[in-house]
């Protein structure tokens, strides 16, 4: 008698749950694959100022070529002015109609004084209108095997760095650029936080701090910017191969270029988008069927990996003034090695970048 109703009541749960589950897949599968892409989006800031940080970098130079050919006008802000420079003739070689600027800032300076900066660029060049901002400059200034030391190893000012490298940085960045975006009556942010962000980053915590704060900060403006026409994004990347991450290789990497290639197709999704494909699997299957502490134990790998590289590099090279800072404790150094051995082997293969 009873086992009509249950039976029945048992099978029903059932359908529902996979039907349920089909549903999310599907969904996950198109957002993440075949979703219309950003270019008609994109397409309205041609001829716009493009304001882009770390422009030299690894992603910040790619997303310089990619906006460049869609028409915008770039401001360049790096804190090495050599690449700049180069990378402004090569610019403008491949693309005449199109205006490069550079600006040489330390974000790490005092905000007062990067503000100035700013504010004295825009008088300069006359500038009074930004379409696009692009917060690229960010990494961990801590990395290498200093990270692996324990909190109370760690100088306070060291800690503080990484916050405003990667937020406070960001914040007057996003900000400054405001008064301008709404004079242009369209605007565009794109923000670098992580993938850190999620699961977290053992051995540079301050980093995966600082970009869970971006992620959340995002989220949580996103209404108020909407408001005055301004889309933000903030994209929540796992490994790219530049040199931020002693240009790791590994088949979840993805490279600058495709990567750009990717969140520059997804830019106008916000607030929060895991572009690339790669990533965007790694995180579904972390978060929904290995879960968040798996996840955790690959960034670990991945984070004894470059200290590893960063702690053989310093061998060969002196450490530059926002270079990694190392621990000299010749224990703790074998201690990284080992564990960079052991885990790359059982969580992630690597080969040498
Ligand atoms: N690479 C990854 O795996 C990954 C993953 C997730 C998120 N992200 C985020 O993506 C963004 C770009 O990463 P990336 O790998 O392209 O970084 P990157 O290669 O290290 O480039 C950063 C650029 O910023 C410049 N810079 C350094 N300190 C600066 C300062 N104080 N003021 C102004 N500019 C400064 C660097 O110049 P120098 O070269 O002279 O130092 C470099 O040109 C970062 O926010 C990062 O956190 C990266």
């Amino acid at each position: 008698m009873l086992s009509s109703y249950v039976v029945p009541a048992f099978a029903t749960i059932g359908v529902c749950s996979v039907a349920l589950c089909a549903f999310n897949l599907t969904r996950w599968a198109y957002d993440v694959f075949l979703a219309p892409s950003s270019d008609a989006f994109l397409s309205k800031f041609r001829g716009d100022w493009c304001m882009i940080t770390g422009a030299a970098g690894g992603t910040g130079r790619c997303f310089a070529e990619r906006l460049a050919a869609k028409g915008l006008n770039l401001i360049l802000v790096d804190i090495n002015e050599g690449a700049m420079e180069e990378m402004r003739r090569s610019l403008r070689a491949l693309f005449p109609s199109v205006e490069v600027k550079t600006l040489r800032l330390d974000l790490m300076e005092e905000m007062r004084v990067v503000e100035g900066n700013l504010k004295a660029f825009m008088q300069d060049n006359g500038i009074d209108k930004i379409g696009v901002l692009l917060c690229c400059a960010g990494g961990v200034v801590s990395a290498g095997s200093l990270c692996h030391a324990l909190l109370r190893e760690r100088p306070l000012s060291l800690l503080y760095r990484d916050v405003q490298y990667n937020v406070s940085s960001t914040l007057l960045c996003c900000s400054f650029v405001l008064p301008y975006m709404k004079h242009n009556g369209r605007g565009l942010i794109m923000l670098m936080s992580s993938m850190s962000a999620l699961a977290g980053l053992p051995g540079s915590p301050e980093y995966a701090g600082a970009k869970a704060y971006l992620r959340l900060w995002t989220w949580s403006i996103e209404e108020e910017l909407r408001r005055d026409n301004i889309t933000i994004t903030a994209f929540t990347p796992g490994f790219i191969t530049t040199p931020l991450c002693q240009n790791l290789r590994g088949p979840i990497c993805a490279t600058p270029e495709s990567f750009v290639k990717w969140a520059l197709h997804k830019c106008h999704r916000g607030p929060i988008c895991n572009p690339h494909p790669k990533h965007a699997i790694v995180e579904a299957i972390g978060v929904n069927i290995l879960g968040i502490k798996y996840m955790r134990q690959q960034a670990e790998a991945a984070s004894f990996e470059i200290a590893r590289r960063v702690m053989s590099q310093k061998q060969q090279q002196p450490p530059s003034k926002n270079g990694p800072v190392l621990v000299e404790d010749p224990r703790e150094k074998e201690r990284i090695l080992k564990a960079a051995q052991k885990r790359s082997i059982f969580f992630w293969p690597m080969t040498a970048g």
